[in-house]
């Protein structure tokens, strides 16, 4: 049996995190320079039941039974095999790359789970719909960051650009697709510090149970937001999207998730001729995003590297 290879790509939230996790709309769109790819292979001089974990860029290479039964990439695929009903599948071997940064905000724990998901339930025969796996990701998220609106498992199955609004902790949430008039450029700067998303989501939680009213009017200033960047996106005028990024990135200083660094890559973009920018994700750390219509987006990048940015991606988000 020939291997079977699935990939997942990264993904950003332009505007609205966190304000997500509390029912208020979010968009995200995905990141194609970067992927997760899982290749499963058969061994067929394996005994039934027999499973091999590579991941490389994490220095792993064991037989499933020697790892924990928490570990992540034994959560998926036993999820996978539940929800396939295969309680002993050929041999295989799983191996897992991606070039999609860890714990930066571009959603690289989702995408390794969409791509495993994805590929094992093709390699077993019975290909799940996209719906059963952002809901199977989901499932993931929820051991990992406790909280997840959902919204990171959505778009990076469905690969689209996305208008998110939670549902409950049971169901990842509803989705709309919708049109990019014109397509836009993002300059993407990584601040090299970790985004450890499910402690910012959690601190995040304890600041609104202390003050639920300040919180609860952010985030609604938020929803605002993100309403009106569909809407500008909708119709393409994009150059409006410039002064919500800078508006989102105030309230995102307010609730505590933005740090030195970011302010300073933010800064710095601004000052490059950036429309706009924000971080993007959880905050503390990870990435940021700028707006580029105005100036190349190459000038931006150049200044974000700079002003210290470990990397940074040019990306265009279409329809
Ligand atoms: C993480 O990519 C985005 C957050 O809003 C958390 C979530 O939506 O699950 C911070």
């Amino acid at each position: 049996m020939p291997a079977i290879t699935a990939t997942a790509p990264g993904k950003i939230i332009l505007f609205g995190e966190h304000a997500v996790v509390y029912g208020q709309p979010a968009i995200a769109v995905p990141v194609n320079q970067v992927r997760a790819r899982a290749v499963i292979s058969a061994r067929p001089d394996q005994p039934r039941g027999w499973i091999h974990l590579q991941a490389p860029d994490i220095g792993l290479e064991n037989n499933w039974g020697n790892l924990p039964r928490d570990h992540p990439l034994i959560v998926i695929i036993k999820g996978v095999l539940n929800a396939a009903g295969i309680d002993q599948p050929p041999a295989l071997t799983v191996r897992v790359t991606s070039t999609i940064p860890i714990a930066a905000g571009l959603g690289s724990g989702a995408a390794v789970s969409v791509a495993i998901i994805r590929a094992l339930s093709e390699f077993l025969g019975r290909p799940f719909s996209d719906n059963e796996i952002s809901q199977l990701a989901f499932e993931v998220e929820k051991l990992h960051h406790g909280t997840p609106s959902g919204i990171d498992n959505t778009v990076i199955t469905y690969e689209k650009p996305i208008y998110f609004i939670k549902d409950s902790i049971e169901k990842p949430g509803k989705k709309e697709v919708f049109p990019v008039s014109k397509p836009f450029t993002i300059v993407i700067g990584d601040t090299g510090t970790p985004s450890p998303t499910a402690a910012v989501v959690r601190d995040v939680r304890e600041a609104w149970q202390r003050d639920r009213i300040t919180f609860e009017s952010l985030f609604e200033s938020t929803g605002g937001i993100v309403n009106q960047a569909r809407a500008a996106i909708e119709t393409g005028d994009n150059t409006a999207l410039g002064p919500l990024m800078n508006e989102n990135q105030d309230i995102l200083e307010n609730i505590s998730v933005s740090s030195g660094k970011l302010a300073q890559l933010i800064q710095s973009a601004r000052q490059a001729g950036a429309l706009g920018a924000k971080l993007s994700g959880a905050g503390r750390g990870g990435n940021m995003i700028a707006l580029a219509t105005r100036e190349p987006a190459g000038e931006i990048a150049n200044a974000l590297s700079t002003a210290g940015a470990t990397s940074t991606i040019i990306t265009t988000v279409n329809g």
